[in-house]
């Protein structure tokens, strides 16, 4: 079954189910068996005279044959009909998966669909590099709003196979079909609250998901560097700021955390074992145009265009709340530095050969805002007021600040933060009532 599944339905909106592209039989064979022998003889005549109409209307061109032959031609024609619409979709993944430039990477983005994602497929396509993006465009928020980033994509020229990370086979095909050099893996689970009501989807996306496409990267020939997004959460109760790779990330306190801080130690396994190349990326709450509609400054502004009130939470005895917010593009830049600085993997064929790169960077702003002040810069950009309601923290996950210190990073990937909160707001708010105007036009 796997062995037909499509790699993508992509574009023309076909649910991934497993099996949906299996070549029918031949309707007459199913027919064949629920009918009794007389209707099968009455059926055999019928078909007969199909077939003979058939060869009438192509007599010139077609020799005859005998009608069990050309039922079976029949059958054959209708599987390669699947078969060239695999090569078609295979064919896709190979040409967004070429590289302009002769030295550019050739990069599985996961979870291309998703923020981060589609800002950093497109930065790799425009800068040369070739990209194939996959993406299970699940509903855990607006599936549209990731459409609309498959658009995008499309345009810049960036393929997204529509599959989950979790299904090996389909990983497995599309290793068959393009030599990745490199895997930008950003699929994941992402919401510190929502894994309250749903653990499982995070146990499925980061650390089944992780561990199946880190089987895939291993087993592969070569095997691909692998950059994956790991999380600011790590830090969970650490009170030591800045935030240094190498301070404790032994109490997270979410699942979200746990399940992100049970990667690293999964990454570092097939470091190990496999000789894979492996760099974790700390993002700390990354906002921008394109952004997640379940992060905080993206729902603020939708309320405060509604009129709706707005929880801001504060910590005990007033204390601030804050987050080092980090520009999309400022991501970018260092999840483009960390590809172009990774080691080639050192294994093949699943055995090691040597030991390989592992690294872990913070990718922050190191400059935390309290969440009162996003709120403020908001209302000057909007220009509404907001109603707010401040209420205190409750313990579901969230934690009561981030700060990064990022001189690693700085140090060895020459990453350098350059927005602001209040210009980056600026670019989301812009791009925010662009986008849901035209949504609204359109409906
Ligand atoms: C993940 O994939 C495996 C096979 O690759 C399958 O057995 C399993 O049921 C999948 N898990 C989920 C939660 O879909
Ligand atoms: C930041 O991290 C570096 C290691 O990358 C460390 O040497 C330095 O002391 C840290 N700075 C602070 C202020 O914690």
């Amino acid at each position: 079954m796997s062995q037909l599944k499509p790699i993508i339905s992509h574009l023309d909106n076909i649910p991934s189910t497993p099996g949906k592209f299996k070549p029918e039989k031949s309707p007459y064979i199913h027919r064949l068996r629920i009918h009794s022998i007389s209707k099968l003889t009455l059926f055999s005549f019928f078909f007969l005279a199909v077939i003979l109409s058939i060869f009438l209307f192509s007599a010139p061109s077609t020799p005859s044959r005998p009608a069990e032959s050309a039922a079976a031609a029949l059958a054959r024609r209708s599987l390669s009909n699947a078969e060239m619409d695999d090569h078609e979709r295979e064919r896709k993944v190979r040409s967004s998966a070429c590289a302009r430039s002769r030295r550019g990477h050739t990069v599985l983005v996961t979870g291309a669909a998703g923020f981060v994602g589609t800002h950093v497929s497109i930065a790799l396509k425009r800068r040369g590099d070739g990209v194939v993006g996959l993406d299970n465009f699940n509903d855990y928020y607006d599936p549209a709003l990731k459409r609309a980033r498959q658009k995008l994509l499309n345009q810049a020229g960036v393929f997204v196979v529509e599959g989950d990370i979790n299904d090996s086979a389909l990983l497995k095909k599309l290793f068959d079909a393009v030599a990745f050099t490199h895997v930008m893996h950003l699929a994941a689970q992402a919401g510190v609250r929502y894994a309250m009501q749903n653990p499982s989807s995070y146990v499925h996306s980061n650390i089944g998901g992780l561990v199946s496409v880190l089987e895939v990267c291993k087993s592969a020939n070569p095997q691909p560097a692998i950059v994956w997004a790991s999380s600011s959460s790590v830090y969970g109760l650490n009170s030591k700021v800045p935030f240094s790779e190498k301070d404790r990330t032994d109490r997270p306190a979410s699942l979200y955390a746990a399940t992100k801080k049970a990667g690293e130690g999964i990454a570092h396994t097939y470091n190990h074992i496999y000789g894979l190349s492996i760099t974790g990326l700390r993002f700390f709450t990354v906002y921008g145009p394109w952004g997640r509609p379940d992060m905080a400054y993206f729902f603020f502004t939708k309320d405060i265009l509604k009129g709706k009130p707005i929880t801001v939470f504060e910590a005990p005895d007033h204390g601030t709340v804050a987050r080092d917010f980090t520009y999309i593009d400022d991501i970018v830049a260092g999840c483009l530095a960390a590809l172009d600085t990774a080691k080639k993997s050192t294994g093949s064929g699943g055995k090691k050969k040597g030991a390989a790169q592992f690294r872990i960077y913070n990718l922050g702003n190191t400059s935390p805002v309290p969440v009162s002040r996003l709120v403020s810069i908001l209302e000057k950009l909007l220009k509404v007021k907001a109603n707010r309601k401040v209420l205190p923290m409750p313990r579901n996950g969230d934690v009561q600040f981030t700060h990064a210190n990022i001189s690693l990073a700085q140090k060895e990937l020459g990453y350098k933060p350059t927005t602001d909160l209040e210009t980056g707001l600026k670019k989301f708010t812009r791009w925010y009532l662009s986008y849901y105007k035209k949504k609204k036009s359109a409906w």
